[in-house]
């Protein structure tokens, strides 16, 4: 089994995102790279990062009208990530033309509901119901439009399991048993949410600020 930890390379600074990269690089599978990262740092960062070695996850959350969200699904052929976002919420063609636009070897997984809305939100954008009913109303679309996946939370990745039994889910918001919550409300065990389904588990701050990040992610990695 491959390690299934991709790495959130959340810091301003290239050089210190690819030190960190190469330091833990025996200890994760895979290294994520956020819109912050990508507006600051463009393709040559990303190639920067790429050298490591690692499987990069481009998650740029794409959300536009099909044409041209498939006409940047193209553009970031070259920098050939092995998994790459966009919002469910741009619809059914959107996530077609999403997915057809992608490289081969490249999944697309769709983002539902973002955990920073709750229901008042959505009520206030005129969606009806609970945030809880929006992600899998979401998901249900995704899976219908071909995509590979989905991004949820460890506590929902077993109910959406049982929808789309062969689906590939992305889940962050993750801290170890002992670790420090921060801004994450409603965190699970890496463990927990890989015995739940999870295909992929995205964690930052447990390894990136950790004292000593190669110890952080063996210690992580020795729960799995
Ligand atoms: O540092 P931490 O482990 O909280 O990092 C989690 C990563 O996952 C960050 O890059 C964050 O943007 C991302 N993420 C999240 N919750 C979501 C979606 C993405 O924490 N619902």
């Amino acid at each position: 089994m491959s390690n299934p930890i991709y790495l959130a390379l959340d810091l301003p600074r290239l050089d210190a995102a690819v030190a960190l990269a190469q330091k833990v690089k025996g200890h994760v599978g895979g290294l994520k790279l956020g819109l912050e990262f990508f507006c600051a740092h463009g393709h040559h960062g990303v190639h920067e990062v790429a050298k490591v070695g690692l499987p990069i996850f481009l998650d740029l959350k794409l959300h536009d009208i099909p044409n041209t969200v498939a006409g940047a699904m193209q553009s970031i052929h070259v920098l050939e990530p092995a998994i790459v976002t966009v919002h469910a919420s741009g619809g059914r063609a959107m996530m077609e033309d999403a997915k057809a636009a992608a490289a081969e070897h490249c999944k697309v997984v769709a983002v539902t509901v973002l955990t920073s809305l709750d229901d008042g939100d959505l009520n206030g954008m005129g969606v009806g119901g609970s945030a809880h009913d929006q992600a899998l109303r979401l998901a249900d679309l995704a899976q219908e439009a071909g995509l590979d996946g989905i991004v949820c939370s460890g506590h929902e990745v077993a109910a959406i399991h049982q929808r789309w039994k062969k689906g590939y889910f992305v889940v962050p918001g993750l801290r170890p048993a002992d670790g420090k919550l921060g801004d994450q409300k409603r965190a699970v065990t890496p463990r927990a949410a890989r015995d739940a389904g999870a295909s992929i588990l995205v964690i930052g701050r447990p390894i990136s600020r950790a004292d000593d990040p190669v110890a952080a992610a063996r210690a992580i990695e020795a729960t799995l």
